[in-house]
């Protein structure tokens, strides 16, 4: 059963304008039918008059209310929007798309993932944020069904389940690299401050590695809790140790509750310099957050200011279909359905989890992002990662990525594969 309220939500009004030299003006447009179907929610989601073996359930377990709602609408938005533009037929099979809501609580990621497999008889399903795709991964498993990981970012989660493959990111991928960046830039004493949950953890562990390997020294490291995020203790508490550095991680919708206390506490005049993985200058919310981010530099897989015609052409479609700029959660979703629509014309249509994987692993693509594969050993996501400054582009502020870093692994997959002696 789809939940109505789906279709509701991807109607949000619009709170940005897209900034037109990043926006292709020659650009065919999403046909305006796309888009009302879009809004209505019904692409790829009506009773199909098909038989059912010609249909392809798909089931997302997605945090649609809750403290990472935002991560659901963005995720679900970027894989229906690749649904509107491509069609709902492959491979001769009509795809269903079934959206649960988790409401950002992991337990019910078993319990839904069941609901899926067994009433909804899904062949596929993609999972969303990190303690949910912890959860359901046993039922994955057991019930041998392909899961196409889309938002988490965390390293251990594709760990968790042969049929697990991930489109999203890892963490480590982007701290790493802005804590090297940071040392070659002059920083020597850093202040981490991260939300208190799997992927937090993990930004957290890489940075410091990395930071603390090239002569830096970790003054504190401070966890904000995942659930209504009060930062402005812990700006303070950063602010009086004096670093010249602060490393910061969030998830997905807090961006804008951050920047704000930032700027309340006069931070963003301090001089100190605010890093990050590109979690902070959250595509959704910069259009919201004034001058308070103008020059933060993080490392990030993807920015909608990324300048290919490919993303142009992304950024517009997504602004048309929900009034909301483009992110790097709403790509996982996106590609999450390249994903599927590629393996189901590999494999003729057939969807069963040991066909499925054996297509999925080793694909490469051009997303949104730039290039992107899957590890064939390690069922993980390789992507280039930019280093990004945050702009003012016709009045908005945009990520600016102004170096490359190509074809990048999970570092801790990488660092278990050949560990250091
Ligand atoms: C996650 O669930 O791992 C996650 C969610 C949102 C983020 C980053 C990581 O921005």
């Amino acid at each position: 059963m789809i939940p109505t309220s789906v279709a509701t939500r991807l109607r949000h009004a619009p709170r940005s304008t897209p900034a037109p030299q990043l926006s292709s003006t020659n650009a065919p447009h999403l046909p305006h039918f796309l888009a009302s179907c879009f809004a209505l929610g019904i692409v790829g989601l009506g009773a199909s008059s098909a038989s059912a073996q010609d249909v392809v359930k798909l089931g997302l377990v997605m945090p649609m209310t809750g403290p990472l709602a935002a991560n659901g609408r963005e995720a679900v938005a970027g894989a229906k929007l690749y649904v509107a533009q491509h069609g709902d037929t492959v491979a001769g099979k009509k795809i269903e798309i079934i959206v649960k809501d988790d409401a950002s609580v992991p337990d019910n990621g078993k319990r839904l993932a069941q609901e899926l497999i067994v009433n909804d008889k899904v062949s596929l399903l993609g999972a969303g944020f990190t303690p949910t795709a912890m959860s359901m991964a046993p039922i994955v498993t057991e019930a041998k069904v392909a899961t196409v990981v889309m938002i988490s970012g965390t390293s251990v989660v594709t760990e968790r389940s042969p049929y697990y493959v991930r489109t999203s990111f890892t963490l480590g991928q982007q701290s790493g690299i802005i804590a090297d960046w940071a040392i070659q830039n002059g920083s020597k004493k850093v202040v981490s401050i991260f939300s208190d949950f799997a992927p937090g953890a993990e930004a957290d562990k890489v940075f410091e590695q990395h930071f603390t390997n090239g002569g830096g020294q970790v003054l504190d490291t401070l966890r904000v809790p995942l659930t209504n995020p009060d930062f402005a203790p812990f700006l303070q508490r950063a602010r009086d140790l004096q670093p010249d550095t602060l490393f910061v991680f969030l998830p997905a919708g807090q961006a804008g509750t951050f920047s704000r206390q930032f700027a309340e506490r006069g931070l963003d005049k301090t001089g100190i310099k605010l890093i990050g993985p590109g979690d902070i200058v959250d595509d959704d919310d910069l259009p919201t957050t004034g001058d308070s981010l103008l020059g933060v530099i993080t490392a990030g897989f993807y920015s909608a200011a990324h300048p290919s015609a490919l993303n142009k052409q992304y950024v517009s479609d997504y602004q048309k279909a929900t009034g909301h700029r483009a992110n790097f959660i709403s790509v996982g979703g996106y590609d999450g359905m390249h994903l599927i629509y590629e393996t189901l014309k590999k494999t003729g249509g057939k969807a069963d989890a040991d066909t499925a994987l054996a297509a999925m692993k080793g694909m490469s693509w051009e997303s949104p992002r730039g290039p992107i594969s899957i590890d064939p050993r390690t069922r993980d996501i390789i992507q280039n990662v930019y280093i990004r400054k945050v702009e003012k582009v016709n009045g908005e502020p945009w990520a600016v990525e102004f170096k490359t870093f190509e074809a990048v692994k999970d570092p801790l997959k990488e660092e278990n594969a050949n560990p250091i002696r």
